[in-house]
């Protein structure tokens, strides 16, 4: 399978992001990861549907939307009408998370979810066939430039296995700590999304950062 690749907007240069979703696009990225931050359910406040809405107008790229913030279901018809394709919701977040995967499919969007590293990944084991996307955060979620959590590795190959056995098609993505050096061992694992935000945006060339992360991955 090939694996995708997906920029997290959180490590580009906020002043010029025109300019770097741009370099993104030019250097093949499957898709533009959008962390959406509230200061409750993680410590850092972002965007919202407003700057998604700005972003969609300067890219053909797939928008994917990563909620952390408390109440989801109260916004989740603003991201689809500010134009996210996949919207990914955390399982810690919500009371009715099943009814709010729902929603976002009736919405025509792509639907995710995601789990912290101290969540056990069981949460998600009832909810396989609302989703189209698992996320496993290596990081605890709220900002960019974190270390891998090594511990996440077995999380992500027991996903793989619980995808596997219940043959589904469902993208697995990571988020949190990936870089160049780490990206084949993470596809190893069975990720099939990486999310990478300063192994990205950080590097002197972001383009050339991906043609470098698609070169190991093949
Ligand atoms: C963290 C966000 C990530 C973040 C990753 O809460 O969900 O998407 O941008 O940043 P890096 O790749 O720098 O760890
Ligand atoms: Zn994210």
């Amino acid at each position: 399978m090939t694996v995708k690749i997906a920029p997290s907007l959180l490590s580009a240069d906020l002043a010029r992001l025109d300019r770097d979703i741009a370099l993104v696009e030019a250097g093949g990225a499957d898709m533009l990861h959008l962390d959406v931050m509230d200061g409750h359910f993680v410590p850092n406040l972002t965007f919202g549907p407003p700057l998604i809405k700005a972003v969609r107008a300067v890219t053909r790229m797939p928008l994917d939307a990563h909620l952390m913030i408390v109440d989801p279901e109260r916004s989740l018809d603003a991201y689809a009408e500010a134009g996210a394709n996949s919207v990914t919701i955390h399982v810690e977040t919500g009371y009715h998370v099943h009814r709010s995967l729902q929603r976002l499919r009736a919405l025509g969007l792509r639907a995710g979810l995601a789990l912290n590293p101290g969540t056990p990944l069981e949460l998600a084991s009832e909810l396989l066939g609302d989703i189209d996307l698992l996320l496993i955060m290596t990081v605890n979620p709220g900002f960019g430039g974190q270390s891998f959590i090594p511990a996440t590795r077995d999380k992500i190959r027991r996903a793989r296995r619980m995808l596997d056995n219940a043959q589904s098609q469902v993208e697995l993505q990571v988020d949190g700590g990936v870089k160049i050096e780490n990206a084949a061992e993470l596809a190893a694992l069975g990720a099939t999304v990486l999310v990478s935000g300063s192994g990205i945006f950080g590097r002197p060339n972001p383009a050339a950062a991906i043609g470098a992360m698609r070169r190991i991955l093949s």
